[in-house]
């Protein structure tokens, strides 16, 4: 007997549309057909006049458990996801403790029980666990994280002799690399002088952490991941300048994505101003220029998918007159989708695109593809039902999120996911989190097994006279 019918509605997936019904059978899709022709089910549930699109993946959010606790959890984390459209996200190390040995892994996977979406778990790659990653791989994280530039939670920034063994390990597992990508060392250099100087309004938070620091950044991690045939991730792209190494990787045939959040999207150096210390995050929102570069190459396919780099604080965190004290970042989970809809709405983006930049090129990227990021028979049915001309106003008490300050409060929107399905139940239903979904979320294990990446490492030769001379002493 099939479980859930969804009837009347358009099913979007990246590369067409169809006026057609759903069938759910087991949480996953069991069938697709014409409106109603797929025959009875345990409830149907008519969505006509709404789009039917795979639901969001968000790659790089911060659920703050364990340690910080009072920024966010498990359980609210999930539901302002569940809120946004968001059905699997993708959860970073720089947790306290840090996600960084097998035990760290292990306790954060019992505490992540309580979540109502999917998810993965970022391992740490930093420059004092390196002898913790095979473990790490063994024990099933999803992928691994490497900040090359420091942020919240100050986890030691690997050197580039560390970052190069990491890569080498992880290589042959196919794991993605996703790279918080400025260098440090140029960071701390800036923000060091600009401080003794007594420069502390935001703006000079650009002014540590100028485009250079991710142009480096990008190109250096690039040329390690050739190197060792690697698959890497460029995190939270900010700059037009960065998107130069990151096309050229792409076209040298390294294996390497992007991903941009909305901050980078709609806000620039203008919003200072207004925005005070709310808007510091790292890597730091840039000037116009930045933001209609990187627009164009999310319309490219230059950058690969949007995420939102959720990153939760509170107000008194978050607001400071001296900017080297506020702390980084905002939430976002929830608000992605209904700014990516709007402009949509506006016709600035297919809902095609979306679907791709929100869901497929994520799965894709991250071996979850074909179970998920797409809406077909076979596929998990994790949906976001949107109701596309829905208005709606930002605000931070109807956020989910525990830490609530963002940059875009009072912004108006116009779309919104009003039902959100993962794995064939609702988690979000009218606007409204449904009740006893706590821990109906699961981990993302069934990572497709990419097949493992070429390095074009030239010291083969060497290894093998090395081998030799080993073996002859
Ligand atoms: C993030 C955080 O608060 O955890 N902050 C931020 O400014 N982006 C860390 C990060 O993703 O770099
Ligand atoms: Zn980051």
């Amino acid at each position: 007997m099939t479980d859930l019918i969804l009837t009347g509605g358009t099913v979007v997936n990246e590369g067409a549309r169809a006026h057609a019904d759903v069938a759910i059978t087991d949480g996953v899709i069991s069938a697709i057909g014409l409106p109603g022709t797929l025959g009875d089910a345990a409830e149907i549930v008519d969505v006509t006049g709404l789009h039917l699109i795979p639901g969001g993946i968000d790659m790089h959010v911060h659920f703050r458990e364990p340690g910080y606790t009072h920024k966010e959890d498990w359980e609210t984390g999930t539901q302002a996801a569940a809120m946004g459209g968001v059905t699997t996200v993708f959860e970073m190390p720089n947790t306290h403790p840090p996600t960084r040995s097998v035990k760290e892994f292990r306790e954060k996977q019992a505490l992540a029980e309580k979540a109502c979406v999917d998810y993965g778990i970022y391992g740490l790659l930093a420059e004092d666990n390196i002898d913790e990653i095979p473990g790490l791989i063994e024990a099933g994280v999803n992928a691994f994280k490497c900040f090359m530039g420091n942020t919240f939670g100050n986890l030691p920034s690997p050197s580039t002799g560390a970052m190069l063994e990491g890569f080498e390990i992880i290589a042959p597992s196919g794991l993605r690399i996703s790279l918080h990508a400025e260098t440090a060392s140029i960071m701390a250099w800036r923000q060091a002088k600009l401080e003794a100087a007594g420069k502390n309004s935001p703006l000079y938070h650009i002014a540590a952490r100028p485009e250079v620091v991710a142009i480096e950044a990008v190109a250096r991690a690039a040329i390690l991941a050739e190197w060792t045939g690697a698959r890497v991730h460029v995190l939270h792209i900010s700059s037009a300048g960065e998107l130069r190494p990151l096309a050229e990787a792409k076209t040298r045939g390294v294996d390497i994505t992007g991903e941009t959040c909305p901050c980078y999207l709609f806000l620039d150096s203008s919003d200072y101003d207004r925005l005070g210390s709310v808007i510091r995050v790292n890597p730091p929102v840039r000037e116009k220029k930045d933001s209609i570069a990187i627009w164009e190459a999310l319309q490219s396919g230059v950058v690969d998918m949007i995420a939102t780099d959720h990153a939760p604080h509170t107000p008194e965190e978050k607001t400071n007159d001296i900017i080297w004290k506020a702390d980084c970042g905002f939430p976002g989970v929830e608000t992605q989708m209904p700014l990516m809809l709007s402009e949509v709405a506006a016709g600035r983006m297919t809902l095609e695109h979306y679907v791709r930049i929100s869901s497929a090129n994520p799965a894709r990227a991250f071996g979850m593809w074909p179970a998920k990021g797409r809406i077909a028979v076979g596929a998990q049915a994790d949906i976001a039902v949107l109701d596309m001309a829905r208005e709606e106003v930002i605000r931070a008490e109807r956020l989910h999120s525990r830490g609530k300050i963002t940059p875009f409060e009072g912004r108006k929107t116009t779309g919104a996911p009003i039902h959100t399905i993962v794995r064939g139940r609702f988690v979000q239903r009218d606007r409204t989190l449904c009740d006893g979904v706590r821990g109906h979320g699961r981990q993302v294990t069934a990572i497709q097994k990419m097949p493992t990446p070429t390095p074009r490492n030239t010291d083969q030769s060497l290894a093998a006279l090395l081998q030799q001379q080993e073996a002859a002493e």
